[in-house]
This record gives structure tokens, sequence and C-alpha cells, in this order.
């Protein structure tokens, strides 16, 4: 089934030059771009997307690192665009990522990860409408 996920190449990836390389990454497993922006995220933005996570010892400097640069904001739309999403990004933490993932061979560390994509249609839903008007999504074949 065709599905839309949300992306995010994150602060460590876009200072170190890496969207093109990820965005390579993502393209040639079949998932498009159908919407994309880069922008600052300021603290409330950065509070609110990752309010699941309060409390937990890494939110704080969590938020601080997302804020801390630039990120690109995008959505993918493709066939399983959820799971081959997660499959092309690798698991959360770099270290136990499989080779060839984005996290393996780009993160930093397990707040570094370099990229986020959603973990259910539920939340890609939720986060392609807190970045993206529905008008921004464009239509792709
Ligand atoms: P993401 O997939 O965007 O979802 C939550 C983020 O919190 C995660 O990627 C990491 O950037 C960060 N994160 C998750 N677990 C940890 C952890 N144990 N230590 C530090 N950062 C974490």
């Amino acid at each position: 089934e065709v599905e839309r996920t949300f992306s995010i190449i994150k602060p460590d990836a876009v200072t170190r030059n890496l969207i093109g390389s990820i965005l390579q990454r993502l393209e040639s497993n079949g998932l498009s771009v159908v919407a994309s922006k880069m922008i600052r995220l300021d603290r409330e933005q950065a509070e609110g997307f990752y309010a699941e996570h309060k409390g937990r010892d890494f939110y704080e400097p969590l938020i601080e690192y997302m804020i801390s640069a630039p990120v690109i904001v995008q959505v993918l739309q493709g066939e399983d665009a959820i799971t081959v999403n997660r499959r092309v990004m690798g698991v959360t933490d770099p270290a136990k990522a499989e080779e060839g993932t984005i996290r393996a061979d780009f993160a930093l560390s397990v707040r570094e990860n370099s990229v986020h994509g959603s973990d259910s249609v539920a939340s890609a839903e939720r986060e392609i409408a807190y970045f993206f008007a529905p008008e921004e999504l464009c239509e792709r074949d």
C-alpha cells in the first residue's frame, strides 16, 4: 500500500553536509519526497514534537540538540513507506544498526542519530500535520 511517512534530517547530518547522501539512500529505496523544508526548530516546536519523551533522561539533551542547527523536515511517499524508511534508517542506536543503514553509516551517537522516521501510521499522520499544511504536500505518481 502506498503510504506517507514523516522524516527529519537532523542537525548532526545537516551540519556535516550529509543531506544529499541521506536523500540518495531514501530515494534509491523507493521513497519519493512529496514535501520538504529546511527549518531551525525553536524550543517549543521541538518540545511539542517529542512530547511523548518528556521526563526521560535523554529528553533535555535531545531538545538542545534538535534546536542546535537547522533540520530538513520532509514527507516521503512510497509503497510501505513507514516500514521501508525505518529499514533504510536502521535502529535508533547506530552501534546496533545493521551495516548499510543510514544510522550505521552516518550517525554519531544514539542522540545524534542523523534521521528521524515515523514509527506507525498514527505517528506519521500526527508528525506530518505538526509541520505541514495539507496543501504543502505535492501529488506524485
Ligand atoms: P528519534 O527516532 O528521533 O526519537 C527520539 C530521539 O531521542 C531518538 O531518535 C534519539 O535522537 C533520541 N534518543 C532516544 N533514545 C536515546 C537515548 N537512550 N539516549 C540519548 N538519546 C536518545
